[in-house]
């Protein structure tokens, strides 16, 4: 099977692989827990079994609400934040061309915006300025059916769809992904005859990518939602078991063992800026599930090559207390040769002839080196190219493995707490009400 790989040698450099060995048991226990739901936060392991889960009729249910969707609108905007939103958003950007925001909207491929991921006045503003005279539907989504951000997007897109089409017409163009009985949400799904879709209770925000909730968008942008699950689906099988040839595992024991040996931020590096959103994905995966008991491993990310001169100094230089997590992507989909010139005076005939990729891969191969002898250890992801069954895989390895992670941290990796706080002090400053008692208290703080 043509499949993602994981070269850990770079870091096992630093630590030994001895270290990494060590944690063999460790991590086959904290796998055992995350299989068979024996450690905390065992109410939120939907996503572990999910890609076997999904039958054919729910995948055929998603495509065909993204078919008419793809058939009535030029724009269909995803509302959601955090776990509702970086999924689709990543593997969006990963697939579509890096211009198709550019690109006039072709009959039955409508373009896939976002909103409520942001409180930006202007963001929302000019949003609904570009909204004004087009053909729009809305995938509003929120679990809790209760987050700000999202709902005074919805609002406000809601109200001008209706505007803008009539109530009835609207209605057949909003799509709510929500949990199954709770939430503000399905209330109005329910009042207004919404298509619906349910997040299961037992599936995390940050862990929804290959339910409704990533699929749903992710198929309107003209994506193969089958191929992205059959991706996850063999990465679910090829990391059921312990043993040397589960990456997840691997790839968790390997950041504990550098963790453990201060090594405390990992760069998640890309050279593709395709990836970029996939790099946010799995900082808010990773950054979520184990930032808790004053534990955890920062996950930051970084877009190769333009961040090395940005960034290339802090890595290459800076406090030696950070690794590098690579996501080499093999080839490119198309083909671009540096042409010669006669007079050469940019001095680039060296390399004329060359694919440019060819010199994006040296560029990371010199990084990885230079990193790797500026005390920097590094881990290689090869993914074979930019496809919906790679993503697939590459979403539930990192899935797995944080999972694995979170238990060798010894943190539930499948709460946020830490959340609540600044929507405890917003609702406080806002005057939310039933929140009098923190406004006064917030209040004689200012
Ligand atoms: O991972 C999570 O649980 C969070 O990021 C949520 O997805 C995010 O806060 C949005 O929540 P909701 O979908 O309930 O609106």
């Amino acid at each position: 099977m043509n499949s993602i790989k994981l070269n850990i040698d770079h870091a096992a450099s630093f630590t030994g692989r001895e270290k990494i060995a060590a944690l063999d048991n460790e991590a086959a226990s904290a796998l055992d827990k995350v299989l068979n739901g024996t450690g905390a936060g065992n109410d939120f392991l939907g996503w572990v079994t999910l890609p076997t889960d999904i039958d054919a009729a729910h995948l055929a249910d998603i495509q065909a609400t993204a078919d008419t969707l793809r058939s009535s609108c030029d724009y269909v905007v995803a509302i959601g934040i955090g776990g509702s939103y970086l999924g689709a958003k990543a593997v969006i950007e990963a697939l579509q061309d890096s211009f198709a925001a550019y690109k006039p909207v072709s009959k039955g491929s409508p373009k896939v915006l976002f909103a409520g991921q942001n409180i930006g006045e202007d963001y929302l503003a000019e949003l609904q300025a570009f909204l004004a005279d087009k053909s729009f539907g809305i995938i509003v989504i929120s679990k809790s059916g209760t987050t700000t951000e999202p709902a005074i997007a919805f609002r406000l897109l809601k109200d001008q769809l209706e505007k803008q089409i009539g109530k009835a017409e609207a209605s057949k163009r909003i799509v709510a992904i929500t949990d199954a009985h709770k939430g503000a949400l399905r209330q109005l799904a329910t009042e207004e005859g919404y298509k619906t879709f349910v997040i299961a209770d037992n599936v995390g925000g940050r862990f929804s990518v290959l339910t409704p909730v990533g699929l749903l968008p992710i198929a309107v942008a003209g994506h193969d939602i089958k191929a992205l699950v059959e991706g996850a689906r063999e990465m679910q099988a090829a990391t059921a078991t312990a043993g040397e040839d589960n990456l997840s595992l691997l790839y968790a024991e390997t950041r504990n063992a550098l963790y453990r040996a201060g090594k405390k931020i990992e760069i998640l590096v890309n050279y593709n800026p395709k990836l970029h959103f996939f790099g946010e994905w799995w900082k808010q995966l990773y950054g979520e599930s184990e930032g808790k008991d004053h534990k955890g491993i920062f996950p930051a990310a970084v877009d190769n090559s333009t961040d090395l001169h940005s960034m290339g100094q802090w890595i290459q230089d800076g406090e030696r207390t950070i690794f590098e997590t690579v996501i080499s992507v093999e080839k490119p989909h198309h083909s671009v040769i540096i042409p010669d010139d006669k007079a050469n005076l940019d001095g680039l005939n060296y390399i004329a002839g060359q694919h440019v990729d060819h010199v994006n891969k040296m560029a990371e191969l010199g990084t990885r080196i230079a990193h790797v002898d500026g005390g920097v250890p590094n881990m290689q992801i090869t993914v074979p190219a930019l496809e919906e069954r790679y993503l697939g895989q590459l979403i539930y390895f990192f899935e797995k493995a944080c999972g694995i992670s979170g238990y060798l941290l010894d943190v539930n990796p499948f709460n946020q707490p830490g959340v609540e706080a600044y929507k405890k002090n917003m609702f406080a400053l806002l005057a939310k009400p039933g929140y009098e008692k923190e406004t006064e208290a917030i209040k004689a703080r200012l």
